[in-house]
């Protein structure tokens, strides 16, 4: 059992400091926000994500995840402090890691004994050296100290799973000391022979960018490939089923659809660009992912214009999911952002529904006029276009929607509903790379 403190309680952090009390560890949770750790003690969660707060209460309740404001304090406590606070885009492009460097310092103040230190953020390679050299400056340049670089892989929607059984754990240290300091912290998964990849932090920091990035650039291949499948008459599921047979590619992440969004994949392959371009290095595969992925976006909009006779003006129309994915309520950088302000522009009349996601989306949009089930947001409606594959909007009556709305029309931009249901109940509709 170790002690450990995480720093942050934003998504990464709030998973990654459950799962680890959930292995055993103490974990002392810390962030500056008084009101969300408030809540974090009376056991509400600031997150929707499945499975959390059972996981959550459980280890509060056996004593072994404690909420705190104090930094200090949970710092010196610590045997393994994890940095987990955010490091949004900044306006070049890059990720601003200052809330990361902030907390080096008051690391660095606090250094009373050899700890681990351990960035699981996502920061930009070569930032390991620079915390390192923060903590020194901090701590009158202390060695008491390991710097380890150990990035997260967590899905939202899949992230209690996804900490608890992951494909792998990638720990980048500078010293064997702090590498099995982070072995004996991830032991519990040696029960299920998860991979433990041990790297220099560089490698570490650099294997989370081209993760996120070949995952953004293997959907948005098949994204084009599907525009292609459109303009010669081949059916892109077809096309990717075979195509994922292929031990070499993987069924994984070939689903075509509107265009990737959420906190990371936009995020990642943006600072990604700027990394190479600060070295010298030309990446023009993710340069290009980039762009043809907005382009992706945008193309959801035309089809749903060219559906909806040409002109939204005026039109009635259903949106149907906001989050840029099932299972969260997080829309950042979603695909129905991109609709919802083309259809704003234009003059129609919207009415939106998500399970969970409107009140995140009105954050955007404060008039968004949400309706509390996918029947009421449809009736009488000139169109309706599905922006997220919702298990509800999977299971959605057909012939009940038809008789609901003004006029039969559905774009299915995440390719949940079967084509011919819709031919044959007289559907004037669209998707992404099938028959429409
Ligand atoms: C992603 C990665 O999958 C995680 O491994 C990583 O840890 C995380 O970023 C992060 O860096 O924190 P996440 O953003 O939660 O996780 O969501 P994904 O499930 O990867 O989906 C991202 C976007 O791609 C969504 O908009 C989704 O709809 C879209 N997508 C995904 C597709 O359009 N097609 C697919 O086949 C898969």
């Amino acid at each position: 059992m170790k002690k450990i403190t995480v720093i942050g309680t934003g998504y990464v952090g709030l998973v990654s400091g459950t799962g680890l009390s959930d292995f055993g560890h103490q974990v002392t949770c810390c962030d500056i926000d008084e009101k969300k750790i408030t809540a974090l003690k009376n056991g509400q969660i600031p997150i929707y994500e499945p499975g959390l707060e059972e996981v959550i209460k459980r280890n509060i309740e056996q004593g072994r995840l404690v909420f705190t404001t104090e930094l200090a304090q949970s710092i010196r406590s610590a045997e393994v402090v994890f940095i987990a606070v955010g490091t949004p885009q900044s306006d070049n492009g890059e990720a601003d890691i200052s809330a990361v460097l902030k907390v080096a310092e008051e690391i660095g103040q606090n250094l009373n004994r050899y700890k681990v230190v351990c960035t699981k953020s996502t920061v930009p390679v070569g930032t390991g050296q620079q915390v390192s050299q923060i903590i020194r400056e901090n701590s009158n340049g202390s060695d008491q100290f390991g710097y380890v670089s150990n990035p997260e892989f967590l899905r939202e929607g899949a992230a209690v799973k996804d900490f608890l059984w992951p494909d792998r754990v990638v720990i980048g240290a500078d010293s064997e000391r702090s590498f099995n300091i982070m072995k004996d912290v991830y032991r519990p998964l040696y029960i299920n022979e998860t991979p433990i990849v041990h790297t220099t932090i560089a490698t570490a920091e650099t294997i989370k960018y081209a993760s996120n990035a070949f995952l953004a650039m293997k959907i948005t291949f098949i994204n084009e490939v599907a525009n292609l499948c459109e303009a010669v008459n081949a059916d892109v599921h077809q096309v990717a089923k075979a195509m994922g047979l292929d031990g070499r590619i993987s069924a994984k992440f070939l689903h075509p659809g509107p265009g990737y969004g959420g906190s990371c994949f936009p995020k990642d392959t943006n600072a990604l660009v700027s990394i190479a371009e600060k070295a010298g290095v030309e990446i023009a595969t993710i340069k290009a992912t980039i762009a043809a992925n907005q382009a992706q976006k945008q193309r959801m909009v035309d089809k749903l214009r060219k559906l909806a006779g040409g002109d939204f003006t005026n039109r009635k129309i259903a949106v149907l999911g906001l989050a840029f994915k099932p299972q969260t309520d997080d829309v950042r950088d979603s695909a129905a952002i991109i609709m919802l302000r083309e259809l704003y522009a234009a003059g129609a009349d919207v009415t939106a529904y998500d399970p969970v996601a409107a009140e995140s989306m009105r954050a955007l949009f404060p008039d968004l006029n949400c309706a509390d089930s996918w029947q009421a947001a449809v009736a009488d409606a000139d169109a309706a276009v599905i922006m997220t594959e919702w298990n509800e909007f999977r299971a959605m009556d057909l012939k009940m929607m038809k008789s609901m709305m003004k006029t039969a029309v559905l774009l299915d931009t995440r390719n949940i509903i079967p084509p011919a249901d819709l031919e044959r109940l007289g559907f004037k509709f669209d998707n992404v790379g099938r028959q429409s």
